[in-house]
């Protein structure tokens, strides 16, 4: 297969040290080829350190954000260095939660997302459109605006996309496997129209909103989804399940 497959699981504001140790003891259990999908977990800052002491050392671990300057008067922020100084690799950039509830701009987002790639780390950077603009025919504009903000970056390898409808997440509402596809389709075939073929063969490109251990069964069989960014379920053992799907 030309993409590995990558399924994220982005824990929101959920979690405690408890839940760690037993969703921990589930995660860990054997799980045939799993060398053949990359699994990233991004639980709340606070247990990041937790959730590497006790997850097995084959899955990624994330942050679920990170500030765009190193160091400095930001109350409240984390940088990259500070990631890196943790071990962690991986940030979460643009979620629609930190777009549409926090304000996060487009510019801030791109200025994060540049950020982390300088500090050599890797950025699930996510896009997608709200229920109106998707009624009213603008999905690819939206996502094509979203995408402007990584202008100028370099190194494609540092980064997996994560096509988020905003009216799939959370709602139980998962965007049919010939939405998902077509979305995915059009952004690789900008990737390969506007920075080359190359990054546009290799690029991850996951879906996320309401993903469950049913519906990924079909939506992984669609070629241009490379696997998942998955919110309620990662917090259940159903997740293995997801996994197990996209092997
Ligand atoms: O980042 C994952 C996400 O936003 C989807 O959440 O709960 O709909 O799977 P959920």
């Amino acid at each position: 297969m030309l993409r590995k497959p990558f399924v994220g699981g982005n824990w929101k504001c959920n979690g405690s040290r408890k839940f760690i140790n037993s969703i921990t003891n589930t995660f860990n259990s054997e799980i045939p080829n799993i060398k053949k999908v990359d699994v990233c977990l991004a639980p709340p800052n606070i247990y990041l350190e937790r959730l590497q002491n006790k997850l097995r050392p084959d899955w990624l671990i994330s942050a679920q954000n990170c500030y765009k300057e190193p160091k400095g008067a930001y109350t409240g922020e984390i940088s990259c260095e500070m990631l890196k100084d943790m071990n962690i690799d991986w940030v979460i950039l643009g979620h629609s939660e930190r777009r549409h509830k926090f304000n996060e701009s487009s510019k801030l987002i791109g200025e994060k997302t540049k950020m982390a790639i300088s500090k050599d780390m890797n950025v699930i950077f996510c896009l997608g459109e709200k229920l109106e603009q998707r009624q009213n025919g603008e999905t690819k504009r939206v996502v094509v605006d979203q995408l402007q903000s990584l202008s100028g970056i370099k190194d494609w390898s540092k980064i997996v996309l994560a096509y988020e409808p905003v009216w799939a997440i959370g709602t139980g509402v998962v965007a049919k496997p010939y939405q998902a596809e077509e979305v995915h389709s059009f952004l690789r075939q900008w990737f390969a129209e506007n920075v080359s073929k190359s990054v546009s063969d290799q690029l991850r490109i996951i879906y996320g909103g309401s993903v469950s251990p049913n519906n990924s069964v079909e939506l992984i069989e669609k070629p241009n989804v490379d696997g998942f960014l998955v919110g309620g379920y990662s917090l259940k053992p159903g997740f293995i399940d997801i996994i197990k799907n996209v092997i």
